[in-house]
């Protein structure tokens, strides 16, 4: 007679606590870490524009903003969940998410069209970056996942900087 089946509960938040850390996971999810706050943080930036942006571009902006942290916010909730799919926690680094912000008031002069244009610019170009190193990074350690999900991200950053570009020009 077959032995009966028996499951037995382990302590700690995954069964697979028991197993050796993986050290190339924990490395792609710290990067991962690094990409999602990046990304929350255009998303709060670009935000900014969408709502204060005026003069003679404010339409476009307003609209093209919006397109950029529509899809910046769903990426964050896939970023996180790969990190978790990683056996991660998820979680932004809020000291760098706000690193840097305009937290500007009524009596400060506000930034011209240009200069938020030019602005965000430059962050869909680091954070493509960001993403390119990741692509590389999770190559490396053999998780083509990630290298997949960094190489779409990388590609709407472009994306996002051409256009910002052309409009800046
Ligand atoms: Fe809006």
């Amino acid at each position: 007679m077959e032995a009966p089946l028996t499951i037995t509960l382990k302590h700690g938040r995954y069964a697979e606590d028991a197993k050796p850390v993986d050290r190339n996971a924990v490395a792609i999810a710290d990067a991962l870490s690094d990409a999602l706050t990046d990304t929350y943080r255009l998303v709060l930036k670009t935000h900014a524009c969408h709502w204060n942006v005026a003069g003679p571009m404010f339409y476009p902006l307003h609209q093209m903003t919006e397109e950029h942290y529509t899809d910046m916010f769903a990426a964050a909730d896939v970023l996180a969940e790969r990190i978790r799919a990683l056996r991660k926690r998820a979680s932004v680094k809020p000291a760098r998410m706000i690193d840097g912000l305009d937290t500007g008031s009524d009596t400060d002069a506000d930034p011209t069209a240009d200069e938020m244009v030019r602005g965000l610019l430059s962050d869909h170009e680091a954070l493509s970056q960001r993403f390119y190193a990741l692509v590389e990074a999770a190559e490396i350690s053999g998780d083509p996942v990630t290298a997949d999900l960094a190489t779409e991200r990388a590609a709407f950053h472009d994306k996002a900087a051409w256009m910002l570009r052309a409009t800046a020009a």
